[in-house]
């Protein structure tokens, strides 16, 4: 149902995420996790100001939850029972599939994607376009140029979900590419 976000529900999501991902950091550096999934949110936030007449609570409860049932102990049936079954299958066609071999996972997850409404797309959008953040020391230019070919795998096939961000993530694919340049140049 289209609408504007409700922050009791910002606010419970958002509780559920920072205890679920409690003790895990983002790869890297010592800031908490929940840095990541704020980071999303916002994304999600700012494209939804920038065009009205979504479902924001769908879209802010699968930004603020997109995480938890890839990288924590919570379970579809927790998420279905405090959010509801949309946010619950959402948030499952934003996880990767463990049990697939690991070169089928994003496009296994995609093409789930794509069957979920826009408001799921969008918060894949928006997860890619904040992990294209300077990559890790330890990644070596393949890693970074197959993120790079990936991230416009995730255009290609969401882009059309949002103006708004299939622009920002355009811009961050391009921006990335001096990352792919050899050190001290
Ligand atoms: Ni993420």
């Amino acid at each position: 149902m289209a609408g504007a976000w409700s922050q009791d529900l910002v606010d419970r999501a958002w509780r559920f995420a920072a205890g679920a991902h409690l003790g895990q950091t983002l790869p890297g550096t010592d800031l908490p996790y929940s840095v990541h999934v704020a980071l999303v949110c916002m994304e999600v936030m700012a494209a939804l100001r920038s065009r009205p007449g979504h479902d924001e609570d769908l879209a802010v409860a699968c930004a603020l939850l997109h995480d938890v049932l890839e990288d924590t102990p919570a379970s579809v049936e927790e998420l279905r029972a405090a959010f509801g079954p949309a946010v619950a299958a959402g948030v499952l066609a934003l996880s990767k599939d463990a049990s697939l071999p690991r070169e089928e996972r994003m496009t296994d997850s995609l093409r789930r994607i794509r069957e979920q409404p826009r408001e799921v797309w969008m918060v894949k959008l928006a997860d890619r376009i904040t992990n294209l953040a300077p990559p890790p020391p330890h990644w070596t230019p393949a890693k970074i140029a197959a993120y790079r070919d990936e991230a416009g795998e995730i255009l290609r096939a969401l882009g059309e979900a949002s103006p708004f961000l299939a622009g920002r993530l355009g811009k961050k694919i391009e921006e990335y590419a001096a990352f792919l340049e050899p050190a001290g140049r």
